[in-house]
């Protein structure tokens, strides 16, 4: 798969090092930033990775901040973004199977990184229900798509 990734200047060794990971399991990562440690704003990561998949180019997205909250906010706010927050496997997993969410995102603060690897197998190896969770996700891009 093709994975976005994005940071802010919190996450960046924890990114590059999950970044590492990704590419160890045979994935291609395009990394849309943050490239050093001066302070920035982690919603400009967020939507650019968010923007990556909603158009497709790139197939899902993990990115990551202090904890991983900000910046999936951001993410969520594209439309066509389902971003979730995890800090640990089973979530990770239940966000795939039943809420077919297409970025991961961690807290550089919260997850060591070990842990973070556990949390994107899980993501990554996961795969959509459809069902009645379709119906579900169905009627949130509706409500997306129409206020
Ligand atoms: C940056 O200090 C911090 O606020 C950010 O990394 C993140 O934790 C926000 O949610």
């Amino acid at each position: 798969m093709k994975i976005a990734m994005g940071c802010d200047h919190v996450a960046v060794d924890f990114k590059l090092q999950l970044k590492d990971y990704v590419e160890s399991l045979g994935h291609e990562v395009v990394d849309y930033g943050t490239y050093s440690y001066e302070r920035c704003n982690y919603n400009e990561y967020g939507v650019k990775v968010g923007e990556a998949v909603a158009s497709g180019v790139c197939d899902c997205g993990i990115i990551c901040c202090g904890t991983g909250v900000g910046i999936s906010i951001a993410a969520n706010k594209v439309k066509g973004i389902r971003c979730v927050v995890c800090s640990e496997p089973y979530s990770a997993r239940l966000s795939r199977q039943h809420n077919n969410t297409n970025i991961l995102s961690m807290g550089a603060r919260v997850v060591g990184i070990e842990l973070a690897k556990m949390i994107v197998d899980e993501w990554l190896n996961a795969a959509f229900e459809g069902g009645r969770h379709l119906t579900r996700i169905n009627q949130i891009a509706e409500y997306e798509n129409t206020h």
